[in-house]
């Protein structure tokens, strides 16, 4: 086996579970790729920060740009716009592979990521940065390559998911759903990026930039999110038949496409009105295939943490073995149209 030096950046939830399944499976992934993974260092924020017992602590640093520079491949769990944008380009330019859950950085900042990966031949994975475990990103651009994607619809937030359906089912206010959600851990103290519709925004924009081969940016993307939800709208939808859900969709339209986020009326025999809880869906429409539905958990460690090591087992068989990267088809300039008002 050929050895491959992996730095890990951030070490939050998700980071931490790609610590222990690294560490558990080693044998099974150098098998899986023919190298061997050596994890040889995490750069976080704080080295004295409360860490679970599995994470070494001599792997720990703050030096996040001499760990880069060691690494064949780098994996990005930091999150945000900076330092992630900054060091991930440090990492390509320096020809390692990257892994990244970052879905706020490639909805604003893909193109500029992808030529960076263009010009220094290396490859850019986000399995992660869509629905956690749900293998939605390798489903776009590889299983539906020889089809036409004609529309993409999908619960891509569990927290919103789940306070619309504490709403529902518990007749609770949003400010009491939200209020459970917070207490469990699913919503943020700062629940804005989901509420607002944000992280479905950046999530819908990745998948309709991979299905129309365009670039569809956070901004392209008609956004609202459920704090105007109101107890009496959920009733009535109930007594109407139907459930609230923030759907995220994608449809390429006769001359271009719109992307929107929106609260919306789901029938109750939809396959969507029964995906619950902090559970993410997402359905595709395509001309050979007709409809897909893929489901599972869009959220939380270990989830998330399967679809960053399906894509460090890719990336480190493609440096031992050659062979096709993910494909980036060019893009297309295919115009993101207005959304039609209501
Ligand atoms: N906060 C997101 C959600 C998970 O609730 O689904 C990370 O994108």
């Amino acid at each position: 086996h050929v050895d491959l030096n992996i730095a890990l950046l951030g070490c939050g939830t998700v980071g931490s579970e790609v610590v222990r399944l690294l560490a558990e499976q080693s044998d099974d992934f150098a098998e899986r790729c023919g190298a061997r993974l050596n994890l040889i260092g995490i750069a976080v924020r704080d080295v004295s920060a409360p860490r679970p017992d599995h994470v070494p602590r001599e792997l720990l640093t703050d030096d996040a740009e001499s760990l880069i520079e060691r690494a064949d491949l780098v994996i990005e769990l930091i999150g945000g716009l900076e330092p992630a944008r900054t060091l991930i380009l440090r990492a390509l330019n320096s020809g390692a592979s990257v892994v990244t859950g970052n879905k706020a950085l490639l909805a604003t900042h893909g193109p500029e990521l992808h030529e960076a990966t263009a010009r220094a031949d290396v490859d850019l994975y986000y399995e992660a940065a869509v629905a956690g475990a749900i293998p939605v990103v390798y489903a776009l651009r590889e299983s539906l390559a020889g089809d036409q994607v004609t529309a993409i619809s999908g619960i891509v937030n569990g927290t919103t998911n789940y306070i619309l359906d504490e709403m529902t089912t518990k007749a609770l206010s949003y400010e009491a759903a939200l209020a459970d959600a917070q207490k469990l851990g699913f919503a943020e103290a700062d629940p804005s990026a989901d509420v607002d519709g944000l992280d479905a925004a950046a999530k819908i924009a990745i998948m309709a930039s991979i299905a129309f081969h365009s670039r569809v940016g956070i901004d392209d993307v008609d956004t609202r999110g459920i704090r105007e939800i109101t107890a009496e709208q959920i009733a009535a939808a109930t007594r109407e038949g139907y459930v609230i859900k923030l759907l995220a969709t994608a449809r390429r339209a006769p001359n271009g496409i719109t992307v929107q986020v929106a609260p919306t009326l789901v029938a109750r025999t939809h396959p969507l009105a029964s995906v619950s809880g902090a559970y993410n869906a997402v359905v595709t429409e395509s001309e050979a295939a007709g409809r897909l539905m893929f489901y599972g958990q869009g959220a939380g460690g270990a989830p998330t943490a399967s679809a960053v090591l399906s894509d460090v087992v890719a990336a480190a068989a493609k440096r031992v073995y050659g062979g096709h990267a993910p494909r980036e088809l060019p893009y297309a300039s295919l115009p993101v149209l207005p959304a039609a008002s209501a």
